[in-house]
């Protein structure tokens, strides 16, 4: 892995119900998180106060979205003044399910993730490729050109932690291999090194997401550049969480 702290985050997506994530936070909770990892979890907006009253074990809260500027008459929007209000520290913006499913632009990704900053919300940024654009040889393109709507957006890069997450792998089973995911982990360090400056290049995290899962978490952590990961249906069982978040170790 690079050089940040190690960061794993679980992405529970539209899942759950009250019953259910109190079983998973009593998982989390019984689970031992090695201390040098940070690990966040990502619970629908709706039950962040359950999640946040009852989690013991140490792992911060993040939205998996946020309005793109101050709240008002946006009819069922979530502002990050709301987020922050309730004990929220992390947002995840531009999930490949909002680019691809709900339309976001990366413009408007960056503007969010502009606006989240500057009320103290500390971003999870995703970047990834589709199939049919890694098979056309632009995966490269594709995630840089998604980097930089952020880097033209935000102030500053210190609370932001970018993911890869190649939208082929997510929720398909269908794992990039560590050589995969180590390549374009490397040229996303490259183009901040050259388009941001080295010193974040060198500091931002690169964390992984797409079918992630206790058997193959292990490989993925050793490779140089990824720093951690963002887990989607493996973070819906504690115990394999648990040890997605210790994989590093
Ligand atoms: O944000 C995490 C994600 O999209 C990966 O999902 O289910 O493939 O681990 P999954």
């Amino acid at each position: 892995a690079g050089t940040g702290k190690f960061f794993v985050g679980g992405n529970w997506k539209c899942n759950g119900s009250k019953d259910s994530i109190a079983k998973l936070v009593g998982d989390l909770n019984a689970a031992k998180l090695e201390d040098d990892v940070e690990v966040i979890v990502a619970p629908p907006f709706i039950y962040i106060s359950q999640v946040k009253d009852s989690l013991t074990a140490p792992i911060q809260i993040s939205a998996q979205n946020s309005w793109v500027g101050k709240g008002g008459a946006f009819t069922g929007e979530i502002s990050a003044e709301q987020l922050k209000d309730i004990g929220c520290e992390w947002v995840i913006l531009g999930h490949s399910e909002r680019r691809h499913i709900i339309g976001e632009s990366n413009e408007f990704t960056g503007k969010k993730a502009a606006y989240a900053l500057e009320q103290n919300l500390k971003v999870i940024g995703c970047v990834g490729e589709k199939l049919e654009e890694r098979e056309a040889g632009k995966t490269f393109d594709v995630c840089f050109e998604q980097l930089k709507a952020f880097a033209d957006a935000v102030p500053s890069w210190d609370n932001i932690v970018i993911a890869y997450e190649p939208v082929w792998a997510i929720g398909t089973g269908k794992v990039a291999t560590p050589q995969q995911a180590q390549e374009v982990h490397a040229a996303i360090r490259d183009w901040m090194a050259k388009n941001v400056t080295p010193e974040v290049a060198k500091k931002v995290r690169i964390i992984y997401g797409g079918s992630v899962n206790g058997a193959n978490c292990a490989e993925l952590a050793k490779q140089e550049d990824i720093d951690g990961f963002l887990v989607g249906g493996a973070s819906l069982k504690g115990a394999e969480f648990a040890t997605i978040c210790n994989s590093v170790t």
